[in-house]
């Protein structure tokens, strides 16, 4: 195992089936290894800073029917909310003054937020805070709106991959969405210029480590700049319910390998690994993480933006959010840093 780990470091990147047997054969010993080497290279490119985004939730409107998702189109039970122009750019404001220098406005595929409203959004954000980086994240669009918003001012763009595998992609989402069209549009983002984000859930239903050898696989040929994984925890209120959690351990164990493929890559420590545990963030900057995304959406909105049961944070305010995430990270030996963060992987 220790052989393997050595070859991910020396050649960032293993055949599929080396990738199985390293997922499929790990034991707590090849962990701590793995967690050793991975801090090291984590120290060696980005010290001991933290980059901290400010995640303004602004829909929690979704056309779509992610079997595992909390706000799915054909959950009744969730209270829908949009964020105007005005109160985005009010969070903005807040975040900047708590020193954030990314914005990333993620939502559900809602067709409110056409390209027009979209690129109004994001020319506004751009001329009010031109040293911010901002990052989308809303779902699968058309080349053209991807680039009409690129050109409006949006630099970076995040769209998890989820999985891979074809019939896997197919056991987590209803048939008018595929693993092929997602992967598309992150192509389709890439050449356009953005910086690239993309990632998978841990412990997803049905997942194997066959999966992840093959989400492994995509990962080092797309080169993404950053790559945003967490667990698999069940909503209530959606069909996978009572399916069990992603574990605390693959998670992490699946950050230090990509931090081993991908050296350079901003890797961050998720809000949903911060509510499997509640030292899990820390642990993932342990494991080569160098991200954090406190919540700065507005306090009344946060409890609708339930993508899965428990999700930390719902109650707080963004300075609260901020402070705590700067003691976290210092309790470890850390510091959040204000600056736009950018990737050290070159774009294209
Ligand atoms: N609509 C945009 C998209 O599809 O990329 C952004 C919002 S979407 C809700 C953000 C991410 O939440 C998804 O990529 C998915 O990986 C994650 N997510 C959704 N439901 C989850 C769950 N039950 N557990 C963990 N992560 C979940
Ligand atoms: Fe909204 Fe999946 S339910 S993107």
């Amino acid at each position: 195992m220790k052989d393997l780990i050595d070859k991910l470091e020396q050649t960032s990147s293993l055949s599929k089936e080396e990738w199985s047997v390293l997922i499929r054969s790990r034991t707590p010993d090849t962990a701590d290894y793995l967690f050793e080497r991975a801090r090291e290279i984590r120290h060696r490119f980005y010290r001991k800073d933290i980059y901290i985004r400010g995640l303004i939730e602004f829909t929690n409107y979704c056309k779509n029917d992610c079997l595992y998702c909390g706000i799915r189109r054909s959950n009744q039970n969730v209270h829908r909310y949009r964020l105007s122009r005005e109160q985005i750019l009010d969070c903005c404001e807040k975040g900047y003054e708590l020193g954030f220098r990314t914005f990333v406005l993620q939502g559900g595929e809602d067709g409110y937020y056409t390209d027009e409203v979209m690129t109004d959004i994001v020319q506004n954000v751009r001329k009010r805070f031109p040293d911010c980086a901002i990052t989308l994240s809303l779902g699968e669009r058309s080349r053209e709106s991807y680039q009409l918003l690129f050109d409006a001012g949006a630099e970076r763009y995040l769209l998890r991959h989820e999985t891979y595998d074809a019939e896997h992609y197919g056991r987590l989402h209803p048939n008018s969405l595929s693993a092929a069209h997602r992967q598309q549009c992150l192509w389709n983002l890439k050449d356009i210029g953005y910086q690239v984000g993309t990632g998978f859930m841990v412990g997803s239903p049905f997942q194997t480590p066959d999966n992840l050898a093959d989400d492994m696989i995509f990962l080092k040929a797309l080169n993404p700049q950053m790559v945003g994984i967490g667990p698999f925890i069940p909503h209530h209120d959606t069909p996978f319910a009572k399916s069990p959690p992603g574990t605390l351990e693959l998670t992490l164990f699946m950050l230090g390998l990509i931090r081993l493929m991908l050296p350079r890559v901003l890797l961050p420590a998720t809000t949903a690994l911060g509510t499997i545990a509640p030292d899990g963030r820390e642990k993932g900057i342990l494991t080569g993480a160098n991200v954090v995304m406190p919540n700065l959406s507005p306090a009344e909105v946060r409890k609708d933006y339930l993508l899965y049961d428990n999700k930390i944070c719902t109650g707080d305010e963004a300075a609260e959010c901020r402070r705590c995430m700067e003691n976290r990270m210092k309790r470890i030996g850390y510091q959040v840093v204000v600056s736009r963060g950018d990737s050290l992987v070159d774009i294209n």
